[in-house]
């Protein structure tokens, strides 16, 4: 008699994020090279779960997106079955017992999710009510806890330290001072990575509250050193010493409502009252998170997506695959949630930024 197909979801939960569709991949391949497994891919996140939404997939279907952006399955921040918005009623309602009983019926043995805080937290309750679950962290912040590093993060500070680069030379021919915003919520890794690749001379980010009248400063002296322009990298969560931060828009329905965005034009308006350089604000916004990943993300997430389908392999459910100190490894998915790694003032990084004169507007 044939064995019966065990059948393992996959789905991505969050905001895209580039090497989603390495893990799918690599996960997917490495269960259906093992054979025994069926992969049911679950579309829009969570919400692939609430709505119904699945497709089985096949090596065909894996085969040619290592190299793709965004998510072949779709994904959706918003859709959090514990905490489920209703557009209509305007209200939150709780999907979970639906979405247990969707799992049952299309006979799911385990679920691999693939996201960041926020998705691991969901896969975190659900695992809890008896849903096999695996986690895999993904998000261009870092910012999540026990992982050293997530993967998309790679890609986001290479566009950042590119944008730098381009910068640079037209900063220079017009003698200005330029802003680039970059994405990362509440941490400043990409805003660190990124600058420092990229030679900036101020880089702000939301762990060290910034002076203007430092950054004033700064502007001020590399002028009279002949420099003239001067290159701000400002995280979207930078706060000023007075605490603030600007945020761009609220999204309803989301977990976390709040979107950062808009800093750098507001540090803008206040250098300009102090300092006679032309002042010029780029905003990255989605361009950090969209396309192609670089090579080091792809296989980063390929090397998550074959842990993760030995977690499953080895019935290790309740894990999310991690990276630490140059392994790669597991960890119990609640030790990932809840608390954000934010850039620590030993960062080695952010040390050596300092012994070359880099700022920190502090
Ligand atoms: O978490 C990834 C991220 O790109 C953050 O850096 C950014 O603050 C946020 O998502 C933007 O979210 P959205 O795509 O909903 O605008």
């Amino acid at each position: 008699m044939p064995q019966e197909l065990k059948r393992i979801g996959i789905l991505t939960g969050g905001g895209d994020c580039p090497g989603l569709n390495a893990v799918i991949r690599a996960a997917g391949k490495c269960l259906l090279r093992a054979g025994g497994y069926e992969i049911i891919g679950l579309l829009d996140g969570f919400e692939g779960l609430i709505k119904r939404k699945t497709r089985t997939m096949t090596f065909g279907d894996l085969s040619g997106i290592m190299h793709l952006g965004g998510t072949i399955l779709g994904t959706s921040n918003k859709a959090d079955p514990t905490h489920y918005y209703n557009r209509d009623a305007r209200s939150f309602e709780d999907r979970t017992e639906e979405v247990l009983s969707f799992a049952r019926e299309i006979g799911l043995n385990g679920l691999l999710c693939i996201g960041g805080d926020g998705t691991q937290a969901i896969a975190y309750k659900f695992h809890n009510r008896g849903l096999p679950l695996i986690g895999v962290p993904k998000t261009i912040d870092n910012d999540l806890m026990a992982t050293d590093i997530t993967f998309g993060f790679d890609t986001a500070v290479t566009v950042v330290a590119e944008a730098l680069d381009r910068l640079h030379t037209t900063a220079r021919s017009h003698h200005r001072v330029m802003i680039l915003e970059v994405m990362g919520r509440n941490a400043g890794w990409i805003a660190l990575h990124g600058g420092v690749a990229g030679g900036a001379d101020v880089i702000l980010i939301p762990e060290i509250p910034y002076s203007i009248d430092r950054i004033v400063d700064i502007c001020r002296r590399r002028n009279t050193r002949g420099e003239g322009n001067t290159i701000i990298v400002i995280a979207e969560g930078a706060r000023n010493d007075r605490g603030e931060q600007v945020v761009a828009r609220t999204v309803e329905g989301a977990p976390e409502t709040a979107r950062l965005g808009g800093v750098g034009q507001a540090l803008a308006a206040e250098l300009e009252k102090h300092i006679e350089n032309e002042i010029r604000v780029t905003m990255l916004g989605h361009i950090q998170r969209g396309g192609t990943p670089t090579s080091y993300d792809r296989n980063l997430a390929t090397m998550f997506g074959v842990e993760a389908a030995r977690c499953v392999m080895e019935n290790d459910w309740g894990k999310m695959v991690a990276y630490q100190r140059g392994q790669i490894t597991r960890v119990r998915i609640d030790e990932a949630i809840g608390h954000q790694k934010l850039v620590s003032m030993d960062n080695r990084l952010l040390m050596a930024a300092r012994a070359v004169g880099t700022s920190f507007g502090d």
